[in-house]
This record gives C-alpha cells, sequence and structure tokens, in this order.
C-alpha cells in the first residue's frame, strides 16, 4: 500500500461520499473509516465497499484518547481526514455538551496521535480537518465569506467547530503538524440524515406532513452538491498547500421559502400530485434561536489555485437528490426509527 489514511466520520452523510470517492480512485491507498457510528452514522452508506480489499472499517470513539493513540500507532497513517462530528445546529442547541467532546476534544484527541505518531518525520504527512462556513458568523445581504474574513460563530454547534479550527492551525504553528482546513457550504444530496432541510422535507412531502419552516423562511443558504465537496477535498488534500485554508462553496443561493417552494413543485410532479398541493403542507414555525441570517461563500482559491468547480447544476442535483429518496426507502425508514422519533418529537412539537 502506498498511503495509509484514515478517514474519520466515514459512514455519515459526506464522510461516506468521501470514503467511496477514495476507495475506488486509490487502490492502492489503505483507507481506514474510523467511526463512532452514532445516530448519523450507518455502515449501510458504505455497503457497496464491504468487499475492497483497499478498505477497512474502525468503530471507535475520537473522545477517547488512548484509543486513538493505539489507531495510530497499529496503523501508521500518512493522512488524516477528519470529518467526524456532531453537525447539527438544532441539536447543539438543545444539548450543547457532545458537541464540546467530540467537534474540539475529539478533534484535539486526532491532533495529538498525529503529532506523537509524525514527531520524526512529518515529510509527506498531512492532517485535513474538514470545517464549515458556520465558523465565519452571519452576513448581510450582501457580501462573501472568504478565507481571511474574521471568524464569529454564533451557535455552540459553529462554535465548536471554530475552536476546533483553531486548535489544528495552534498545531501547525506550534509543533509544526502539517495540515489544511476547508470550510464549506450547505451539501446536499444522497444519505444525508433526515434532520437537514432537504431530507427531512422530501420524506415529509412523500408523507403528507407539515413541513416546518423556521422564522419567515428568509434565510439564505448556499447549496453544493455534496460529490463535489468530496472532489474538492481530493484535490486539496493532494494539491493544496501546506497550512492553507480553502473555502469551498456553490455559488449557489437560495432563500429556504424559495427553495422549498421549488421542491414542492418538482415532488407534485414525480409523486403525481396536483399541481400547488405540497405547497399547502408549508407551515412557518418559531425560528431557530439565534438562526443565522445569510451564508455566501467566495470559492476563487480554490477555483484558481486548484481549478476545481461545482460539476452539476443545482435543478439537476436536486431532481437526482429527490429520486435518491424516493427510491430508498428502505435507508430512510431505517434511519427514520427509534430514536428519531423521539428527536423528533422533541424537536418539532413545542414550537
Ligand atoms: P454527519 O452528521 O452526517 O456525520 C458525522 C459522522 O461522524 C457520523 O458518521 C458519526 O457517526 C461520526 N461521529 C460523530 N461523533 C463521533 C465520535 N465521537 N467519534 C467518531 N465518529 C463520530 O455529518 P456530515 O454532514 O457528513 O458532516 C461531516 C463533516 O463536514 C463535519 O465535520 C461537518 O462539520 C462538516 N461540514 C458539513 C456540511 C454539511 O452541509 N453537512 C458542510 C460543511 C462542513
Ligand atoms: O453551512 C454549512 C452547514 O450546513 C454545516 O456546517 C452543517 O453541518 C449543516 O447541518 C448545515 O447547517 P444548516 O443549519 O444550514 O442546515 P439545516 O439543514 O439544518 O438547515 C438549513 C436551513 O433550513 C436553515 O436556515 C434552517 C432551516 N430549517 C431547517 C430545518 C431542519 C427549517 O426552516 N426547518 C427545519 O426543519
Amino acid at each position: 500500500m502506498k498511503k495509509s489514511i484514515c478517514i474519520t466520520g466515514g459512514a455519515g452523510f459526506i464522510g461516506s461520499h468521501l470514503v467511496r470517492l477514495f476507495v475506488n480512485k486509490y487502490p492502492e491507498y489503505r483507507i481506514v473509516n474510523l467511526d463512532k457510528l452514532t445516530y448519523a452514522g450507518n455502515l449501510e452508506n458504505l455497503k457497496d465497499l464491504e468487499d475492497k480489499p483497499n478498505f477497512e472499517f474502525v468503530k471507535g470513539d475520537i473522545v477517547d484518547g488512548d484509543f486513538i493513540i493505539e489507531l495510530f500507532k497499529k496503523y501508521q497513517f500518512d493522512g488524516v481526514i477528519h470529518l467526524a462530528a456532531e453537525s447539527h445546529v438544532d441539536r447543539s442547541i438543545a444539548n450543547p455538551n457532545e458537541f464540546i467532546y467530540t467537534n474540539i476534544v475529539g478533534t484535539t484527541n486526532l491532533l495529538n496521535a498525529a503529532k506523537l505518531i509524525w514527531k520524526d518525520n512529518a515529510e509527506g504527512k498531512r492532517f485535513y480537518h474538514v470545517s464549515t462556513d458556520e465558523v465565519y458568523g452571519s452576513l448581510g445581504e450582501t457580501g462573501y465569506f472568504t478565507e481571511s474574513t474574521p471568524y464569529d460563530p454564533k451557535s455552540p454547534y459553529s462554535a465548536s467547530k471554530a475552536s476546533s479550527d483553531h486548535l489544528v492551525r495552534a498545531y501547525g504553528h506550534t509543533f509544526g503538524l502539517p495540515y489544511v482546513i476547508s470550510n464549506c457550504s450547505n451539501n446536499y444530496g444522497p444519505y444525508q440524515f433526515p434532520e437537514k432541510l432537504l431530507p427531512l422535507f422530501i420524506h415529509n412531502i412523500k408523507n403528507n406532513k407539515a413541513l416546518p419552516v423556521y422564522g419567515k423562511g428568509e434565510n439564505v443558504r448556499d447549496w453544493l452538491w455534496v460529490e463535489d465537496h468530496a472532489a474538492a477535498i481530493d484535490l486539496i488534500y493532494h494539491e493544496g498547500r501546506n497550512a492553507e485554508t480553502y473555502n469551498i462553496g456553490g455559488n449557489n443561493e437560495w432563500t429556504n421559502i424559495d427553495l422549498i417552494r421549488l421542491l414542492c413543485k418538482i415532488m407534485n410532479k414525480k409523486l403525481g400530485r396536483e399541481e400547488g398541493s405540497s405547497e399547502k403542507l408549508i407551515t412557518f414555525v418559531k425560528d431557530r434561536a439565534g438562526h443565522d441570517l445569510r451564508y455566501a461563500i467566495d470559492s476563487s482559491k480554490l477555483q484558481k489555485e486548484l481549478g476545481w468547480m461545482p460539476s452539476l447544476q443545482f435543478e439537476e442535483g436536486l431532481e437526482r437528490t429527490i429520486d435518491w429518496y424516493l427510491e430508498n426507502e428502505d435507508w430512510l425508514k431505517n434511519v427514520t426509527s427509534g430514536d428519531y422519533l423521539k428527536y423528533y418529537e422533541e424537536q418539532y412539537e413545542k414550537r
């Protein structure tokens, strides 16, 4: 094997797309997917890779520092691509502590292990930290986040991610750990846990359930096809400059309400429903506490330096996404049983 790479959080949404890309594209790499399999991690997301000789799954918690050190000793990783995180803003508002443990303590444990294992020879090694545009805070109606926008996180989730970004840079600066960071906008596509806007609303439209729009639906997000994010990570991992940050975005801004109306329109057609029928499910509910108004990414650095571009038009990506959720009912059923139902009640009944 030419390289041994640890991908954390590979059983989650973005991680599963990245693991698939790396396992198939780089048969000469050993890809180890380290994942705790929380509610958001699902091995079904990686079923097609089970028999690949260059793929291994390790169940484990990044908060357990001793376990992480042993893992790094065993596999002698050349690279780490770190995606494992608590990732849902609403959950961070309901219960911030898990976000502190996993996103901050867990990241620090990985940094400590990489520092220990690479101390004598960091040549050719790389710690890639996958982060979010939410660390920059919220924009008004104009402007974009660039790599030099000051950090101004506003939710416990984004504060925990900002903290982990700072720690990665601090380990680079203080200990010479080779690293790279990327900050990406909202991803969409198959295998996203249906607590997030698009899979949740697809699920609810299909089942004729209310579509709980926070506030007035005026908040703006920039949407990127998940495989384009994975392609950007691949490029940055291999060709990005050491100790640099790259912003990744779709240049594709939508207010929530416009996006939801478009979703309803497409789904009416797919489900053979009357025009305007799914729109009747739209229900304005109590806003998310501290709800960031707008995110928008300037990804020109990544485009100019490494030649990355989003590959897919949004309407095509949205159609593919809807088709995938409609065709993968079993997946949806499996992940929306048990704990999910309790979460849904707690999250939405009180609004
Ligand atoms: P996700 O919630 O779908 O998956 C997270 C994965 O991490 C799950 O498989 C889970 O089991 C695992 N995990 C959680 N805690 C763990 C722990 N303590 N130890 C080991 N594994 C653990 O998340 P996602 O949406 O795929 O996001 C992946 C990464 O990308 C996160 O770091 C997130 O901050 C970042 N990000 C996400 C988006 C987005 O739109 N989803 C955008 C930009 C950046
Ligand atoms: O910007 C990148 C971030 O995008 C990632 O770092 C996060 O991990 C990811 O979850 C996502 O965060 P958001 O909070 O933007 O995504 P979410 O899908 O939760 O919400 C998208 C928008 O839709 C947001 O403005 C809140 C709104 N919303 C969401 C839900 C779940 C609703 O109006 N109703 C809902 O029920």
